[in-house]
């Protein structure tokens, strides 16, 4: 289906109340999508916490942050269990709920996926199972944030993260940043900076491809996957400058300066291309595009990968 009548449905629904709610539904009606979420969310939680080499068992005791919860609180209770004394997680928006998340909750109970929980965890498989079953019989999100030491904070600010806590062992985030813009990327790497523990690290997996190229009954299969910097700043925001809608169009080498720029030290960073790799023509690239960044060795490096985890320290 052509990208532009996606993009049309969005803006529309984008006037609603619940126009988030509703463009997140055609994702929930595929099968075994609890399952796959919990699993996914399961595994990238866990890969880019070992990416981040921290040792929940040392003392002190450990505070972690995930910036942008979405609809699963799977990853937030996972590190929970790993044991982060305190877990914070943030959103712009409120999409929580007890039921979701008991629905997805019961695929942890694999034997596999708790040994890996345990060997990276400062608890013992018999205490995780037992942690795990308590976890399971909650009714209301309260009593379930209450017993993980989960603070979520929907429609937060800045100073919201602060008042909770000003010092974190562990920072991630997946598939978030590109929907941030610039500017609040800037802001939020600059208290990423002052937040971070000395021995402290961030791990964060982003997505850099036009969203409407994403799989699913709307997909544009007759686009590449980064179409979206063909256009300019001004054209994109007519077409996807929503909250439904909005990506940043800024591939890792932004992320990149931006550590730069704060100061931050990159430990690594892990660019995957993860489907059928159609980059563009460096003439087919705007030029809107190209002043984002400070330098560019090669304008074509704006498409060299799909996804990327970027791991940085203070
Ligand atoms: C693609 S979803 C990913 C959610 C979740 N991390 C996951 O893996 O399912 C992107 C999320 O980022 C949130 N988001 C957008 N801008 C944000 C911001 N400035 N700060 C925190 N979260 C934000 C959106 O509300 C949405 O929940």
């Amino acid at each position: 289906m052509n990208w532009k009548i996606k993009a049309s449905l969005q803006k529309l629904l984008h006037f609603t109340k619940i126009g988030d709610r509703l463009n997140h539904i055609p994702a929930t009606l595929k099968k075994d999508y609890h399952k796959n979420v919990c699993l996914y969310q399961f595994y990238e939680c866990i890969r880019k916490f070992e990416a981040s080499n921290i040792i929940v068992k040392s003392e002190p005791k450990k505070t972690a942050l995930e910036i942008g919860t979405g609809y699963s609180l799977i990853a937030p209770v996972i590190l929970s269990l790993l044991g982060f004394d305190k877990v914070v997680t943030v959103d712009i928006s409120k999409d929580v709920s007890i039921k979701t998340f008991q629905k997805q909750i019961q695929y942890l109970n694999n034997h596999e996926v708790l040994q890996k929980i345990t060997e990276n965890s400062n608890y013992s498989l018999s205490e995780i199972t037992e942690r795990l079953q308590q976890i399971q019989s909650f009714q209301t999100l309260e009593k379930l944030l209450a017993y993980c030491k989960i603070c979520y904070i929907p429609k937060y600010t800045l100073a919201d993260i602060e008042a909770v806590s000003n010092s974190y062992d562990y920072i991630c985030s997946q598939v978030v940043f590109e929907h941030i813009s610039p500017a609040f990327l800037k802001e939020l790497f600059a208290k990423m900076k002052c937040w971070l523990t000395k021995d402290g690290c961030a791990v964060h997996t982003i997505n850099f491809i036009d969203h409407f190229a994403n799989p699913g009954f709307f997909q544009d299969k007759n686009i590449s996957e980064f179409n979206f910097l063909k256009f300019s700043d001004e054209t994109w925001e007519f077409w996807a400058g929503n909250d439904i809608a909005y990506t940043n169009r800024l591939s890792y080498l932004f992320y990149l300066e931006l550590c730069e720029a704060t100061n931050l030290t990159v430990i690594d960073f892990q660019g995957e291309n993860y489907r059928t790799h159609n980059p563009l023509s460096a003439k087919e690239i705007h030029e809107d595009v190209i002043k984002k960044y400070n330098k560019l060795s090669t304008v074509e490096d704006v498409c060299k990968y799909q996804r990327g985890t970027l791991i940085f320290k203070k």
